[in-house]
């Protein structure tokens, strides 16, 4: 694989087949959209956002593989290594360029350099360094509320820890050759201890990688990012902070439901739902003053206890409650209720985390003000048992 491959080819001309429907593939049409205006993507299922990708793009879909042909180029990222392999074979054997993000020794060609972000404009504070950590804030799960600087931080990253939170299409957007590790944490099912995520950030940017620390949400609303500052602090590591959408703005702004209003709620308090010891163990009398709305994170395995609580220190029983259920995802779902009377929708359908749990007579506006259809959404939300690679065991995106 030379650069003078690269050269030979003119992107525009080529008759481009990218092979995959999974968030390989999708990292590799993000990297080429804009560089390749025909392509004609085969996969047998494609996520949302590639589908949604091509369409914006008006490319061509096929399910079966190509049949190998002079003038093109095949990119291949079937997430698949065995079948990656295959499908490189029978280009290179017909003389068909192929660029296998995953196998850089089976590449016959690079591609042309992608315009990032940081092409477009290096903001004040200059270059990233190497050696360094940026702690990084996802968004609440659909991958169009990540931020520019998000977004660049990850197409520099050499590195990119994660945690369960953060969208496979968020992962997408990442530079194709960092390397990922799922540091993700489950309630009291920790993956990886405290400890060693801040020994591997330290260990990682120390090796002279760019590190990009990605958190669901905001990594200082409830996300440990404190202390992980701390532990880069001691080491002497160079870090920035990226802040990232919370959950609480936004689930409630696409749960249509405005977290302050002149009529119901003067201030709003991010309360959490899951304390050290298990309990739940809260300024009660605090939380049930009025012209307030309490947002709960982490409160579904406490939802009755919290009502019973906030009932007993003097709470108006018909208090309106929402739970928000994969908030700003393509599977988000709203539970209207109050506080004695969950809403009628659980009965069938008990919410899973990630949920959010909202008290306040802000609640009230979400029959009015919603606006949000999920199915409609490009974003997936998180894939049970997708995120299965701890960090002993990590893998190289
Ligand atoms: C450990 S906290 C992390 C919060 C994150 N740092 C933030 O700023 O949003 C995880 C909790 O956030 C809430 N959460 C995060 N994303 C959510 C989403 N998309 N929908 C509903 N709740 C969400 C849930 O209550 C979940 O238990």
């Amino acid at each position: 694989m030379t650069d003078s491959l690269t050269l030979q080819y003119d992107p525009a001309c080529l008759d481009v087949h990218l092979i995959g429907g999974g968030s390989e593939a999708l990292a590799l049409a993000q990297r080429i959209a804009g560089l390749m205006p025909g392509v004609t993507v085969h996969a047998t299922s494609m996520m949302p956002a590639l589908a949604s990708l091509c369409r914006d793009r008006e490319w061509q879909s096929r399910d079966a593989d190509p049949v190998p042909a002079a003038g093109q180029l095949w990119l291949v990222a079937s997430g698949d290594g065995e079948c990656d392999r295959h499908l490189a074979s029978v280009a290179r054997q017909a003389d068909v360029p192929v660029f296998v993000p995953s196998h850089p020794a089976l590449c016959s060609v690079r591609l042309p350099p992608r315009v990032t972000v940081q092409d477009v404009a290096e903001p004040a504070g200059g270059h990233w360094q190497r050696g360094h950590v940026s702690l990084v804030g996802a968004g609440p799960g659909d991958p169009e509320l990540l931020t520019l600087k998000a977004l660049k931080q990850l197409q520099r990253a050499d590195v990119v820890v994660h945690d369960r939170l953060v969208s496979q299409e968020i992962l997408a957007l990442a530079n194709p050759e960092a390397k990922r590790f799922y540091v993700g944490k489950a309630r009291s099912r920790h993956s990886v201890p405290q400890e060693g995520i801040n020994q591997a950030l330290v260990d990682w940017a120390r090796a002279g990688n760019r590190v990009v620390r990605l958190k669901g949400g905001d990594p200082f609303i409830f996300g440990r990012g404190g202390e992980e500052l701390e532990a880069l602090v001691a080491a002497n590591v160079d870090f920035d902070v990226v802040p990232g959408i919370t959950a609480a703005a936004g689930c409630a702004a696409y749960a249509g439901i405005p977290l302050t209003h002149r009529d119901h709620a003067q201030s709003v308090r991010f309360v959490t739902g899951h304390l050290k010891n298990g309990s739940c163990d809260l300024d009660w009398p605090a939380l049930t003053r009025g012209g307030q709305t309490l947002v709960f994170y982490m409160g579904l395995g406490a939802l009755d206890l919290i009502r019973e609580r906030l009932v007993q220190h003097g709470m108006d029983a018909a208090t309106p409650l929402a739970l928000i259920e994969q908030g700003t995802t393509a599977n988000q779902r709203v539970h209207l209720g109050t506080l004695t009377q969950l809403p009628g929708s659980l009965a069938d359908h008990q919410p899973r985390p990630p949920t959010l749990i909202v008290v306040g007579s802000v609640v009230e506006l979400a029959s009015r003000l919603e606006w949000f259809q999920p199915s409609a959404s490009g974003s997936l939300g998180w894939v049970e048992g997708k995120h299965p690679t701890p960090l002993s065991q990590a893998d190289s995106a």
